[in-house]
């Protein structure tokens, strides 16, 4: 099976936005790069973001003027404080400039009548601050970076699964990697490598997530002895469909539209009276099931999102990507009739620790991205800095491996032999056991554990229930059967890789929200309800240690805005 091993100054694995801008800026010097995914670029997830991207361009304020202090000061509260001040400047500053650099390289964005980009409103911005692409941001913006890319000297290795990170004497020298199309398993060694895996959405039922997001990213660097950060903090989207849980871009109540429930109130008055429908994402994911729970949703299941009164012109320009979701998978036309919405997880705040620099603890490995943390979101995102976070992290990812990847020496090969060695046999060992249970029935036990007992409302005693469920799921996964051996595109296998990360990332989450006694943002116990500034306005350190996980702290990098209550 040992194919080959591959030398490179600089390994990116993710081809989605952070990947591809941090390889765009690597590229800029004559570093030899490679760049794994394990889907072509094209097909990461960043393609499906819709609703848009944030930076203070102050287009559609009415002559207000939008700042990066007020786009900085809405993101630290949306935060409910967590995120680290100064990272948050750094992003909010460099985002009009990321923004016209986009525009600059071919993207499409929306127009205002006088030609300037158009931005609409997004939850808890003072300003219409989010520039869009009618609802297809992510998908305009991915194939804009990747038409930059590929006229660069970069080398893509698509449908690369990577199994494994190498680490000699505490420095990251590379990976292991699965060629899925053929089977074959690789060696690349690297002076550094670059974590732009996505999110872990999957871990959890009902997400807005690619299938691909099983926070490959996070598992490899949490078993390589690097910590993950945060990861008790789990976004939970309030519209998205019934049924599927395809998004449904926060961009419908941006332009205008409503929540009902059976009771055709809006209840969001309830909730959050001044902003409404235009809350935070965590605030009006709560109400939403909060209404549900108390039995005022749909078939006890769902909300209605009505557009109807916004009309057929303004939803087929802007809303054409949700019109045709919601026909095709709903049966259900937005100018005529509402959407059935519910929450589903859609985001990862937490991820790799990492500095705003990009680096890790471990020398060698940097992270970007939604798989990273770079504390920018704390314990709630704001819709539209996601796709911000891919383009100002991914460059400073580039420019700071550029800068480092200098002082490296090359890596030891021996090493890498080795690593292959130990993959090969690792994967041996899973492709001829000859019973066990099916990789797929593990798999959708984690998730329906991770959604019931992990989910928007979370309580001591479910949780610990949770966790007693994740160590059985672990127990489980050593006797894991895959009922396939064949070499090209064994996705009984890739999957099965990914499940072991996959368990892993579920009890740092478990483990993580059972240890912080309050509420903040993402992250709400009924048994907890409040915010506990004394004793947890601090970020949460989570390290693989002799197979268990331990916890520590960190503080929060509080900067101009002082901690307050959070109203809206
Ligand atoms: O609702 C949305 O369009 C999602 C945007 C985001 O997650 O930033």
């Amino acid at each position: 099976m040992i194919e080959s091993i591959y030398t490179y100054d600089i390994i990116i694995i993710g081809g989605g936005l952070s990947g591809l801008r941090a390889a765009l800026e690597a590229s800029k010097q004559n570093f030899k790069i490679a760049l794994l995914s394990k889907v072509h670029p094209l097909r990461s997830h960043s393609v499906a973001a819709q609703g848009g991207i944030n930076a203070a361009l102050g287009n559609a304020t009415g002559g207000e003027k939008d700042t990066w202090k007020d786009h900085s000061f809405d993101t630290v509260k949306g935060s409910d404080y967590l995120a680290d001040q100064d990272a948050v400047e750094l992003l909010c500053k460099l985002a009009p400039d990321a923004v016209y650099e986009l525009e600059n390289m071919g993207t499409v964005f929306s127009r205002m009548d006088d030609g300037r980009i158009a931005q609409r409103p997004f939850g808890g911005a003072y300003f219409p601050r989010t520039c869009y692409a009618a609802d297809r941001t992510g998908h305009n913006l991915l194939n804009t970076l990747y038409e930059q890319t590929i006229g660069e000297d970069i080398d893509f290795f698509n449908e690369y699964f990577v199994t494994s990170l190498v680490v000699e004497k505490n420095k990251c020298i590379g990976c292991i990697a699965l060629n899925i199309a053929d089977g074959t398993l690789h060696g690349f060694a690297a002076k550094i490598v670059l974590i732009a895996t996505g999110g872990y959405g999957r871990v959890f039922a009902r997400s807005t997530n690619a299938l691909i997001n099983t926070g490959d990213g996070a598992g490899l660097a949490l078993k390589a002895g690097v910590p993950l950060k945060d990861m008790e903090f789990v976004q939970f989207h309030p519209t998205t469909l019934y049924g599927t849980n395809i998004l449904i871009t926060e961009g419908a109540r941006g332009e205008g539209g409503y929540l009902y429930n059976n009771q055709h109130e809006r209840f969001m008055k309830d909730y959050a009276l001044k902003a409404m429908e235009l809350a935070p994402r965590d605030i009006v994911a709560r109400a939403i099931q909060s209404e549900i729970n108390v039995g005022r949703g749909f078939e006890n299941e769902y909300i209605h999102l009505d557009l109807t009164h916004l009309g057929a012109e303004k939803i087929t320009q802007r809303l054409p990507g949700i019109r045709l979701i919601a026909m095709d998978f709903a049966g259900v036309d937005p100018i005529e009739q509402p959407i059935p919405v519910q929450p589903g997880q859609h985001y990862s705040m937490g991820g790799v620790a990492s500095s705003s620099d990009c680096s890790t603890p471990l020398s060698g490995l940097f992270a970007t991205g939604e798989a990273a943390c770079l504390s920018v979101h704390g314990a709630n995102r704001l819709g539209g800095n996601s796709l911000l976070e891919t383009v100002i992290f991914g460059k400073i990812a580039g420019e700071s491996m550029s800068a480092s990847v200098k002082k490296i020496t090359k890596p030891n090969i021996e090493e890498i032999k080795k690593k292959l060695a130990s993959e090969e046999k690792r994967i041996n060992d899973l492709l001829t056991r000859k019973s066990g249970e099916p990789m797929h029935e593990i798999r959708d036990d984690l998730k329906t554990i991770l959604f019931n007992c992990f989910g928007i409302f979370r309580e001591e005693q479910k949780m610990k229930e949770g966790m007693i469920e994740i160590q059985k799921i672990k127990k489980r996964f050593q006797n894991v059967h895959i009922n396939s051996i064949q070499k090209t595109f064994n996705q009984t296998l890739v999957h099965t890789l990914e499940l072991e990360y996959m368990i892993a990332i579920a009890e740092v989450i478990g483990k993580g929200a059972l240890a912080r006694r309050e509420s903040r943002g993402s992250h709400f116990r009924t048994d907890y309800p409040t915010r506990n500034d004394p004793d947890f306005l601090v970020h949460t350190m989570a390290y693989y240690h002799d197979g268990k996980i331990q916890l520590d702290y960190t503080p929060v990098n509080l900067g101009i805005f002082p901690v307050k209550e959070r109203a809206y």
